[in-house]
């Protein structure tokens, strides 16, 4: 069928080409955004006299109809269009007949696409918004019920210093903090309306840029025609974000994977979010969280193949800028499908609080605390280091721990040492002495989750 665009051309094409340049199977997904972007335009062409109002007001009602019809059904896209602007067009001169050619006054199909991304894209933004803000109130109230269980905290993955669980996963929820501040910087920028840019260069009708932009929920307007229509940072920008947001959830979903496994056994993920094994009946396997963490690596690509695409581009409008939107959608969708997964896994796990403060009993993680007690009692930290770390050795040499070496050992080393070694040596003790700001003890991680719940 000739193009709407027929006219210096006859408006064929080859069949391969013509597929090659479609992007209506992706580009559909934005039909309500083409539509009410369409709609805020008929009405702007209308209040400025450059279409009659009343043609105004039958464009708004063809456009309703077609919005009506795609909503319940009732009409289903024409694949041989090109992309969903010129299906729209011509569904609507298919109803309207004349008058429906009068839409695409003082506008282009580029400056039409980039108010359709950033339309599409702050809705998605809030959409994950609020999906980050339910995963942060489960992330608190697991906090709050586990402020006080002890386990090791690693560095180096090797036991390091006792710490709450509490503590651990309100680590978490401050990462997820600052992606709901990136997300919503970026939605800030995103907000700002091209439509009327036209192809690149303005035009010269008399429009009027900000009523349309405020029709449609914008903030302003992109102040420079061809950044209007050349502009994909904000598309960058969310994927940055979501490629940040990912990493986070990869790291966490790490430490889920290794906490289930049988050698920690720190937590058990619940039967809805694991899966068994096809020969090995034993099994139980965290599946969500290691496709979370492998789709962590398609979201990066994502970014990348943007990235990429853009690179280069002299200005303004390229059609390699139709690339984007295979990218930003697939990050768009990878992340919102990982989101309630991973907060349905992390609401029902159990937590394993008595193998937990076991292997924090194990590791020598008090020696900090050990050499602590010789500072408190007058030793220069560092010679109460090389003492704490003899003792340790003897320690494992005799088969003991710090908790039970016996005072008369102790004292072999240093004369300061006496009964009340064993209280500072305590697990408890030593998680609920890092008062600190920030620290590990119950208090500090009670602040942390007031602090956070204020925020909400
Ligand atoms: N389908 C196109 C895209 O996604 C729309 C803009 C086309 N503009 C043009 N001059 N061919 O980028």
């Amino acid at each position: 069928m000739a193009k709407l665009w027929a006219g210096r051309t006859d408006g064929t094409t080859n069949q391969l080409a013509d597929d090659f340049n479609s992007s209506i199977h992706f580009d559909s997904r934005m039909y309500k955004q083409d539509i009410t972007g369409s709609m805020a335009h008929a009405a702007m062409l209308g209040a400025q006299g450059i279409i009659g109002k009343d043609e105004a007001d039958t464009l708004i009602d063809g456009l309703q109809g077609i919005l009506d019809d795609l909503d319940s059904g009732a009409l289903a896209f024409d694949m041989t269009c090109e992309d969903i602007h010129m299906f729209v067009e011509q569904e609507l001169t298919a109803r309207l007949g004349d008058v429906g050619k009068k839409l695409h006054t003082a506008r282009s199909r580029n400056d039409q696409v980039a108010l359709d991304i950033r339309m599409y894209l702050r809705e998605v933004v809030d959409e994950v918004d609020a999906m980050l803000g339910e995963l942060i109130a489960v992330l608190v109230d697991r906090a709050e019920q586990d402020k006080a269980t002890i386990l090791p905290g690693y560095t180096h993955l090797q036991r390091a210093q006792p710490i709450t669980f509490g503590h651990h996963l309100m680590a978490y929820v401050f990462m997820l903090l600052r992606d709901r501040e990136r997300l919503q910087d970026c939605r800030r920028r995103m907000n700002l309306s091209p439509i009327g840019s036209c192809a690149l260069a303005g035009t010269t009708y008399n429009t009027d840029r900000r009523f349309e932009a405020e029709k449609l929920g914008f903030d302003g307007i992109c102040l420079n025609s061809l950044d209007g229509v050349s502009d994909r940072d904000f598309c960058v920008e969310l994927m940055s974000a979501y490629a940040l947001l990912m990493m986070h959830l990869s790291r966490f979903s790490e430490e889920l994977i290794l906490w289930s496994s049988w050698e920690f056994r720190f937590v058990e993920l619940s039967d809805d979010y694991t899966t068994g094994s096809s020969i090995m009946p034993q099994k139980k396997n965290p599946d969500m969280a290691e496709l979370v963490r492998g789709k962590t690596g398609r979201v990066y690509g994502d970014l990348m193949a943007l990235l990429t695409t853009l690179k280069g581009l002299p200005l303004a409008y390229n059609k390699d800028m139709q690339e984007d939107k295979e990218s930003v959608f697939d990050a768009c969708d990878t992340v919102r499908q990982c989101l309630p997964v991973f907060t349905g896994m992390v609401a029902t796990m159990t937590v394993r609080a008595d193998n937990m403060k076991q292997a924090a009993a194990g590791g020598f993680i008090n020696a900090t605390d050990l050499a602590d007690y010789l500072v408190r009692k007058g030793l220069p930290f560092r010679s109460a280091y090389k003492i704490s770390g003899q003792i340790v050795a003897d320690c494992i040499a005799k088969h003991e721990l710090l908790e039970t070496l016996p005072l008369a050992d102790y004292k072999r080393y240093s004369d300061l040492f006496d009964e009340d070694i064993y209280e500072a040596v305590d697990l408890t003790v030593c998680a609920e002495k890092r008062t600190s700001e920030g620290g590990t003890s119950v208090q500090s991680v009670e602040a942390q989750i007031a602090y956070v719940r204020g925020r909400l």
